[in-house]
């Protein structure tokens, strides 16, 4: 049977809570991993249900895997024992990244089509069309994948958008590659140099100059295993600190750095919202001020695309109306229907508001979100239909008044560990049932 929550809102959180490891980063240094025959450490993995998936696809591959004092990986490959993983299709967009490693390990590989959140379109061209400029042949098949590649070769890549996925995807292709490699528009997310200082630790040549958006490879003929960490996940940052604002409490983060939060934080400031630098973290509270804001994603340093769902409960509290425009992708206001239901008043549109155009103008994409605050939450049943969208109808049955149900809880543990678990150690009516 699938399992639902049942929260009771009003409560404000309190307390403190230990951030974990970054899924998005978690997930890609596994399969940075299969690049060597040699055992990889990483510490700080959050147990979710993705990297379980990862492990999944990396245990078809071939690869060892044990756990070591709860949040440690051992990971080791010392033969791909199958290039050829199609059937575990379209659970999540990992797989498209093993094609380096598979090919520069076994000569050709066939991985799924891709999964995931419903949030748009998301294609793979640009991966594709990379890859086959480093020398590899690629066809898509009804499910799969498959690709062939005698030798990868360095070459010169420019992305059209910085896509977060096809720079990995280039990344992981190219530590091994003849020759070098340069991503020109890359995406320079803090996932992504958590990913290059594992490879470059495993011997890689990679140099990446951020402001440029511009990353280097130079081809290395062999890896070594490794002992490394996986940075804090951004995303429980930000639910978290917003859920602690949404019911008027107060969290503290320990370990964690401004520096990758830094759009975030400004948007914190506009909105009157409080925090504080404090014994190595942040702590987060509402204060008297609730001001509305405008907010457009983008790929780093810019507003993240997955902080925009928990933030807009907190622009439903604000005084006046909000604008988010979403950019990154095209269809990532499926959840704001289940606010309105809960007594939000959101307008959604296909135009481009509150800023300049888009690459989704005039493609009747509904990519931006007027919210006109404040208006009481009150609790509903509510069914999750992806990870960052299911966070903010928690944090709204959080902060509603009276009961919600919400289903699809497995979306959720995908990304976020024993999220109900953790929101009651700070003081949240919430159970697993
Ligand atoms: N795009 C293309 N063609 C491509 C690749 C991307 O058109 O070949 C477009 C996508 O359709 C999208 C945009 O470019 O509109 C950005 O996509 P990107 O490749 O950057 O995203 P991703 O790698 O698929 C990762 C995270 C997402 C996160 C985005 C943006 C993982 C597994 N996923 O996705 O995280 O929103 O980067 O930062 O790392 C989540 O964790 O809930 C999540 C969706």
């Amino acid at each position: 049977m699938r399992e639902k929550f049942i929260i009771h809102g009003g409560r404000p959180l309190q307390g403190e809570v230990a951030v974990r490891g970054s899924k998005n980063a978690a997930t890609k240094m596994m399969i940075a991993s299969l690049l060597t025959e040699e055992p990889c450490f990483i510490q700080n993995m959050p147990l979710v249900s993705d990297v379980d998936i990862t492990q999944e696809l990396c245990e078809r591959i071939g690869s060892v895997v044990l756990w070591e004092n709860g949040n440690t990986l051992c990971i080791e490959t010392r033969e791909v024992k199958e290039a050829r993983i199609p059937e575990l299709s379209r659970r999540n967009r990992i797989p498209i990244l093993a094609l380096g490693p598979l090919l520069h390990r076994r000569g050709f590989a066939e991985v799924p089509v891709l999964g995931g959140c419903p949030i748009g379109h998301r294609p793979i061209n640009f991966h594709v069309e990379a890859l086959e400029k480093m020398g590899v042949r690629i066809e898509r098949r009804e499910h799969s994948y498959y690709a062939e590649a005698d030798r990868i070769c360095g070459a010169s890549i420019e992305l059209i958008f910085p896509s977060v996925g096809a720079t990995e995807n280039i990344i992981l292709a190219a530590v091994l590659a003849d020759g070098e490699t340069n991503i020109f528009n890359s995406a320079v997310e803090p996932e992504i140099l958590n990913l290059i200082e594992m490879l470059n630790a495993m011997g890689a040549k990679i140099s990446c100059d951020s402001a440029k958006r511009h990353i280097k490879i130079s081809g290395v003929s062999r890896l070594a295993g490794v002992k490394t960490a996986v940075m804090p996940d951004r995303n429980e940052i930000v639910s978290f600190a917003v859920a602690a604002l949404a019911t008027g409490g107060e969290v503290f983060m320990g370990n964690i750095r401004d520096d990758y939060l830094v759009s975030f934080l400004d948007k914190l400031k506009e909105c009157g919202a409080q925090f504080n630098f404090e014994r190595g973290g942040i702590k987060f509270w509402r204060g008297n001020d609730r001001f509305p804001v405008n907010i457009e994603t983008l790929p780093h340093p810019g507003f993240m695309t997955d902080w925009q769902q928990p933030f807009s409960v907190l622009l439903t509290q604000a005084k006046g109306k909000s604008i988010i425009h979403e950019t990154v992708y095209d269809d990532r206001f499926g959840y704001a229907m289940d606010l309105e239901r809960m007594g939000a008043s959101i307008k959604i549109s296909d135009e481009c508001w509150g800023g300049g155009r888009c690459r989704f103008y005039a493609k009747a994409f509904r990519h931006s979100a007027s919210i006109l605050g404040p208006t009481r939450l009150h609790g509903l049943e509510i069914t999750m239909t992806d990870l960052r969208a299911g966070m903010a109808h928690i944090i709204a049955a959080l902060s509603a008044e009276g009961e919600s149900v919400i289903s699809g809880v497995e979306h959720i543990d995908r990304g976020y560990e024993r999220i109900d678990e953790r929101l009651r150690a700070l003081g949240a009516d919430i159970n697993r049932i």
